[in-house]
């Protein structure tokens, strides 16, 4: 893998060679369909790989103005934005950075249509289909009830389309092409007067394209539907399937205690290194490990921090572990560096890049002044 000893702690690593198979994968689907792939950059915005991503994608996919910018100055490609509401001051801006402006209501429609039509740029409004592909986890279904994300059929004005030439949405996450196309039949059923009207579609994010288990073929038989029945140019903008296992966050071992088991003490944070750990949540992969019990020594994994539940989980091991030990958690690329923050002035982990000849590159570090200075 790489020498754990020799970068500092606690860092993200990014891997070259697995976004390239990510985007590889990617590529193919856009060559074979010709439906566009943009990178969501919620989920993965590190921009100093945007050159490389750009050579493969057709572009960024943002949530509002300094993602619109990001996309913008560091890939330089097709750029399209989402955001359940534009502010007035920004509007202009972000008209400037995008190709695509995707509106969540006819009110802030009719509020800047204008404004962007004069620029010469696209209008598309996202629909919410109403159909909930998945289970348990509400707060990432924008489909559940109640939900403010997409127009829904009821309030949705066909008398109001002057200039709109394109449908989003966004309902997955995390899912297989079987759930894609139940969602497709539900927009069809519900807007299926609506598509022959438009120029485009975007599929949203949440396809776990490059997962093993995943469906290309049907993913594919899903674009060419569209592309096929209503003449449609199809988007897509993954953001986890583009750097999905392209990642790593290294630790070191700070102390080890015991309250009903062995706990260490690790230099990372759930709630600020990894905090989809605790919103989503789950138990991260953690490279040597099985479940608790599985092997001989078990422990409970912790912060530094006083959060009492900044816990990342428990783990086994086949040796003792000793203050001082390395340990690699895995799939840490995506929704980890967005998200994270300097709660109890935690350190942010520095950010390397495993390039693909096995040299490490270092992209960016932090220090005491990245705390001070957002305070
Ligand atoms: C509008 C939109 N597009 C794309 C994405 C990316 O989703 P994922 O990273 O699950 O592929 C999201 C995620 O929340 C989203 O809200």
């Amino acid at each position: 893998m790489f020498d754990v000893n020799k970068v500092p702690t606690p860092c993200y690593i990014v891997d070259e060679s697995a976004l390239i198979r990510n985007l590889e994968i990617l590529r193919g689907v856009s060559q074979r369909t010709g439906a566009k792939i943009l990178l969501a950059q919620k989920a993965f915005s590190c921009y100093h790989l945007y050159p490389l991503i750009g050579e493969y994608l057709s572009g960024t996919a943002c949530s509002g103005l300094y993602e619109a910018r990001l996309g913008f100055e560091e890939m330089g490609k097709e750029n399209h934005v989402f955001s359940a509401a534009y502010r007035e001051s920004e509007i202009d801006e972000i008209i400037s950075y995008c190709g695509h402006i995707i509106f969540n209501s006819f009110t802030q429609l009719d509020r800047y249509r204008d404004r962007v039509l004069a620029a010469g740029k696209k209008i598309g409004l996202r629909i919410n289909p109403q159909c909930s592909t998945q289970e348990g986890h509400e707060i990432y279904d924008p489909c559940s009830p109640k939900s403010r994300l997409g127009i829904t059929r009821e309030n949705f004005r066909e008398d109001d389309l002057e200039g709109v030439t394109g449908l989003h949405f966004h309902t997955l996450c995390e899912q297989n092409s079987d759930d894609l196309e139940t969602t497709l039949d539900a927009i069809e059923e519900r807007f299926g007067d609506i598509l022959p009207k438009m120029e485009w579609i975007n599929f949203g994010g949440g396809h776990h394209i490059t997962r093993a288990d995943y469906d290309i073929p049907r993913l594919e038989k899903c674009i060419r539907r569209m592309q096929e029945k209503y003449g449609l140019e199809v988007f897509l903008e993954p953001g986890e399937a583009i750097a999905l296992n392209a990642g790593w966050l290294v630790t070191e071992v700070l102390d080890i205690t015991k309250n009903d088991m062995p706990i260490a003490i690790l230099d990372t944070s759930a709630a600020c290194h990894m905090p989809d750990v605790l919103e989503m949540p789950y138990r991260p992969p953690l490279v040597g490990s099985g479940e608790s019990g599985e092997k001989q020594f078990s422990y409970r994994l912790g912060s530094q921090t006083c959060l009492a539940g900044d816990v990342i989980g428990e783990y086994s091991f086949d040796e003792e572990l000793r203050i001082g030990d390395r340990l690699v958690f895995g799939d840490m690329a995506i929704y980890s560096m967005v998200k994270n923050n300097t709660f109890n002035g935690m350190p942010l982990p520095h950010i390397l890049l495993l390039k693909k000849d096995g040299s490490f590159e270092e992209l960016r570090s932090f220090g005491y002044s990245d705390f001070r200075e957002r305070l």
